[in-house]
């Protein structure tokens, strides 16, 4: 059987060494670690994702402000918002919850933000540091994938990993880091997305697949070889025959878990990966500010 990557257990060691980390801002320097949220709308999945940001965050002693706007705020009202934000010192960390209504410029939302307190990586100065190996803010899914390398003890280095996507959130930044020539990368990295002919050419091939698509059932048996680590960032939700629903991940887990080293389940994968690590970015961002 394969090891199970288990994303509940990790996010929870981290959240314990970031609230330690946070006790110790306060103690030496008097600075509260602080992340402000902005929800434009009333989308139901966004509304939960933010209350569990903002949930987190207390649960580490990291202060968090949700302020919402309705969906009719106009671009410049949302900008106006970040722009006192960037201003705010106590302020270390800004997230503005995506997507935002239609009417709104998303690019020009995130090229608002401070890049100093970007702390979900998005905007194009992090996204640059990103891809030539200097220190700025990583995407939080992407980070908590590479943390959850490290801490399993998976080699990168020259390992062939596929990636399965390439959103400027996920798939193309997990791809440059893990082909950087540091620990964890140094692999040979193919990235596959929706032009590719055949994705199990590629991925049969990869000793790491990481699928990040967003398509139930994607991954298959077929797909991989015997012994690969398999890191599902999919977040399906499918209805079952009797009504009710379920979170799945691109993998389908029972046929590929009997073949795989090791494989992230879903739920309590990557998810609560990505939760922890804005927690670890906040807390980095109030940290370099305490250094200038
Ligand atoms: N919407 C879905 N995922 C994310 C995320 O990681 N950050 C933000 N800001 N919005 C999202």
């Amino acid at each position: 059987m394969p090891t199970i990557i288990d994303g509940n257990a990790l996010a929870a060691t981290i959240r314990g060494e970031v609230a330690e980390k946070v006790a110790d801002l306060v103690a030496t320097h008097g600075i509260t670690p602080g992340l402000n949220l902005l929800l434009v709308g009333e989308d139901p999945a966004s509304t939960v994702y933010v209350r569990n940001k903002g949930k987190d965050c207390e649960n580490v002693g990291i202060r968090s402000t949700i302020v919402r706007l309705p969906a009719t705020a106009t671009e410049d009202e949302v900008i106006a918002c970040v722009q006192a934000w960037n201003a705010d010192d106590s302020v270390h960390g800004i997230l503005v919850q995506l997507p935002l209504p239609k009417h709104i410029d998303e690019h020009r939302v995130l090229r608002t933000i401070d890049p100093e307190k970007d702390v979900d990586g998005f905007h194009p100065v992090n996204a640059g540091k990103l891809m030539i190996g200097l220190d700025g803010f990583i995407p939080c899914t992407p980070y908590g994938v590479l943390e959850m390398l490290t801490r399993y003890n998976i080699e990168t280095s020259g390992k062939h990993v596929v990636v399965v996507g390439r959103s400027n959130i996920v798939g193309k930044p997990l791809a440059m880091l893990l082909a950087q020539k540091r620990s964890p990368g140094n692999a040979t990295v193919t990235i596959c997305h929706t032009g590719t002919p055949d994705i199990a050419e590629h991925t049969r091939r990869a000793d790491i697949i990481v699928s990040a698509v967003g398509m139930h059932g994607l991954i298959t048996a077929d797909h991989i070889r015997d012994g690969a680590v398999v890191i599902d960032v999919g977040i399906n939700r499918i209805t079952l025959a009797d009504g009710t629903t379920k979170l799945v991940g691109d993998v389908d887990y029972a046929a590929v878990a009997p073949k795989a080293s090791a494989i992230t389940p879903v739920p309590g994968g990557v998810g609560p990966m990505t939760r922890a690590m804005l927690l670890q970015n906040t807390l980095t961002a109030a940290i370099r500010k305490a250094r200038q």
